[in-house]
């Protein structure tokens, strides 16, 4: 033990949105170099109160204390000047721009742009040191999700931030990015930084964080847990208020008719790029078909051919044997 203060205390965090207590009397505490898991259902009050601790919001009551300092933060650059950063569950980044532009847009010092060669290596540098590979020059549209996480993280650490707080980051990746990005998320905790993990993954949450906090509606049901001394059961239930049944008993289903079917389906993106390519599916009556894949991949698309909003460049859908195509 040491009694060097911790790098975020929140006390007593309350936040109210009319008719939700969103944060009900929240601690949160984030030491030195951990990985800080938050965990909790949909609705439990995560982003809120990070959101807080990013200078996006503020709080109705309780205080903020960092290194020890008192701290009130009245917008996100208050936060990062603090050290402070969060990577949201929208990316926010200008597709027509380079990532480095990127990372620089916002930051008061326009003859920045100017040395864009010294910056682009800069930002290449930041890439080697914390493993976020990707090309500086690069324009954001060309780039995968995953990349485009990178660039965020990487514009926090241009920054300087230590604490970076990482709202929902699987939620876009596949499980290869997902892999890569816990391997980053290892190493900047080994050089010091600190995060916290915005998650409602069991799995993920005991296999990435050191300690676990986790919310249900509002309230801190589990403080500061070693991941190490808990398992996903325990979380589950702290995280639903109930015993939670991992494995779902179900009969096997005798499916009907077709009553929904794609043959060779083509449509583009909003970008006029391919999105699905001669996508065969049919749906039986009294099935429940699931869509499994990273966002991205189609599902919109799909989900827009078939109900009319966009247009199939190729294939037909029937619904009930009737062509509904376009
Ligand atoms: N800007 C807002 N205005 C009004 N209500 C809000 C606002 N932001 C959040 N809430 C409400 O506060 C509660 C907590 O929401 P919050 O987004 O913090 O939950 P969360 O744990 O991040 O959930 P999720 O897993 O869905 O992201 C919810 O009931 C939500 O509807
Ligand atoms: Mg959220």
């Amino acid at each position: 033990m040491n009694d060097t203060p911790p790098v975020v205390a929140m006390r007593g965090i309350v936040k109210r949105f009319p008719g939700v207590l969103a944060s009900d009397h929240v601690d949160f505490v984030l030491r030195r170099g951990e990985i800080h898991a938050l965990l909790g259902e949909n609705g439990a009050g995560k982003s809120t109160l990070m959101n807080i601790l990013a200078g996006l919001y503020r709080a109705d009551e309780g205080t903020i204390a960092v290194h020890g300092t008192p701290a009130s933060f009245g917008s996100p650059r208050q936060a990062i000047e603090a050290g402070i950063g969060m990577i949201h569950q929208h990316f926010m980044l200008v597709p027509s721009q380079s990532v480095t532009e990127n990372i620089l847009l916002g930051l008061e010092h326009p003859r920045f742009r100017l040395r864009l060669a010294e910056n682009e290596r800069r930002v290449a540098e930041l890439g080697e040191q914390f493993g976020l590979k990707v090309d500086p020059r690069a324009k954001i549209w060309q780039l995968s999700v995953g990349e485009q996480q990178r660039v965020e993280i990487l514009k926090l650490l241009y920054r300087g931030a230590d604490v970076l707080i990482l709202d929902e980051p699987t939620a876009v990746l596949g499980p290869a990015e997902t892999e890569q990005l816990f391997k980053t998320l290892r190493g900047m905790t080994a050089q010091g930084k600190s995060i916290i993990f915005i998650s409602h993954k069991l799995n993920e949450v005991v296999s990435i964080a050191d300690r676990v906090t986790v919310m249900r509606r509002g309230k801190v049901t589990a403080a500061d847990v070693p991941t190490a001394s808990t398992t996903a059961g325990e979380l589950a239930r702290l995280m639903v208020g109930r015993d939670v049944l991992f494995r779902v008993e179900r009969e096997a289903q005798q499916p009907g008719p077709v009553v929904l079917s794609f043959e060779n389906l083509s449509a583009e993106n909003d970008r006029g790029l391919p999105a699905l390519h001669e996508l065969s599916l049919q749906v039986h009556a009294g099935e429940i078909v699931g869509l499994a894949g990273v966002a991205g991949n189609g599902q919109r698309e799909l989900a827009e051919v078939a109900t009319g909003l966009r247009r199939a460049t190729g294939g037909r859908i029937r619904l009930n044997g009737e062509d509904i195509t376009n």
